[in-house]
């Protein structure tokens, strides 16, 4: 497409007519540029730069693209000692006024939206002792990824979930759920959601008033399920349960299993490690709903992936968005022309159309958490992949 009008006094007049249209308080636009798309045609574009550009003016105004970016640790966490130090002192606690204690990761290419990805939010959240988030359900659907040793609880749809480090806890969307720390430790967790999703379709909201028995403080629902409940239920790969329905609160399509631990997460990669894995992501796990094999939620998939010392995965892109934890050990993943080197806790987003790889450069394992978005490109048929070669030659992974 031209860069430039082909007839400059043409759009100098539709620009005039724009100027009058708006004076007028009329809400239109006379088109005066071409659209421009901010990716580049999928299946032409094997180089391994970045892929596409914003539009300018007009087209380009409503644009935005994630960037690429690494949240190291070392340099966010005392931010949440601080939050901590603050609410311990507090006159009035922070869940008063923000409702949460915690930081938000911001994409750097996202214009300050509280997002790492079109579709994905992240917060960094800690409790003190004595910490109580009160019972709520809301639409977008949620999880948190426990950080340190202690996780506190989590009760969903009356389920208590006491968690550790390593856990990923669910809080589908549709479901009452409360959190606390009942330990004598500050509890710190990342917590991901498909919030923005949710607020771009105008699909947000939350509701408090849960109708339910209450406990304690009365902010916390009181659990209507022994511990393990969905352990019980769905614990063991292959068998379901023929006497309860598996839907758990008001949502649709998503999973029953609202606590995977952390380590059976392990154990289970572990009892892979032999295998040849996959050549683009090394060992892989996927969390799935068990009455079904789909991703938990139908928005996002949740994985764990094992990168053996050693391990130098193919280089790959994917139409879908990957949020990463490191939640074990050292490594690299590299971008066209930028390479993030993670440690433990560290936390990093590759967005949709990058070609990235993942190496472990360490001498012990590595083991990664994602969260995609692919469920969600899948549905709406826009869902691609594709690999590299040693050779380089580039294959369709996903058409
Ligand atoms: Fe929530």
């Amino acid at each position: 497409m031209p860069a430039e009008p082909l007839n400059s006094a043409a759009r100098a007049a539709m620009e005039k007519l724009n100027a009058e249209a708006e004076r007028a308080g009329l809400h239109i636009w006379l088109r005066t540029q071409a659209n421009a798309p901010a990716q580049r045609p999928w299946f032409h574009d094997s180089a391994l730069g970045a892929g596409g550009a914003l539009a300018q003016g007009r087209v380009g105004a409503n644009q935005m693209k994630a960037a690429a970016h690494h949240w190291r640790w070392q340099e966010i966490s005392p931010y949440l000692e601080r939050i901590g130090d603050i609410a311990r002192n507090a006159d009035v606690s922070p869940i008063e006024f923000a409702d949460r204690q915690q930081f938000l990761l911001v994409n750097p290419g996202l214009g300050g939206r509280l997002q790492v990805a079109s579709t994905i939010r992240c917060a960094v959240s800690i409790y003190n002792p004595g910490d109580v988030a009160p019972v709520h359900m809301h639409t977008p659907n949620a999880t948190r990824t426990i950080l340190s040793e202690n996780g506190g609880y989590t009760t969903i749809d009356g389920e208590r979930c006491v968690a550790s480090r390593g856990d990923l806890i669910l809080t589908p969307n549709g479901t009452w759920h409360d959190h606390g720390n009942d330990g004598a430790t500050p509890v710190v967790w990342a917590d991901i959601l498909d919030f923005p999703l949710l607020e771009f379709l105008d699909c947000s909201w939350i509701d408090e008033d849960f109708p339910g028995e209450r406990e304690g403080n009365a902010r916390a629902q009181k659990p209507v399920h022994t511990n393990g409940h969905s352990e019980r239920l769905y614990g063991r790969g292959g068998m379901l349960p023929g006497f309860v329905s598996h839907r758990r609160g008001i949502g649709h399509d998503t999973s029953p299993v609202f606590h995977y631990r952390g380590s059976d997460i392990r154990a289970a990669l572990d009892a892979l490690r032999a295998e040849a894995g996959d050549p683009y992501e090394g060992i892989t796990l996927r969390f799935a709903n068990p009455a079904t094999g789909a991703s938990v939620f139908p928005t996002l998939d949740y994985g764990a992936q094992l990168l053996r010392p050693g391990a130098a995965t193919r280089w790959k892109r994917e139409t879908a968005n990957a949020f990463y934890i490191v939640l074990e050990g050292e490594g690299s993943t590299e971008l066209a022309g930028r390479r993030f080197d993670w440690r433990t806790n560290d936390l990093f987003v590759i967005p949709n159309f990058l070609w990235r790889r993942h190496i472990n450069r360490g001498g012990k394992d590595a083991v990664l958490y994602l969260c995609s978005d692919r469920p969600l490109f899948e549905k709406i048929g826009q869902y691609r992949a594709q690999g590299r070669s040693p050779e380089n030659d580039v294959a369709e992974l996903a058409v």
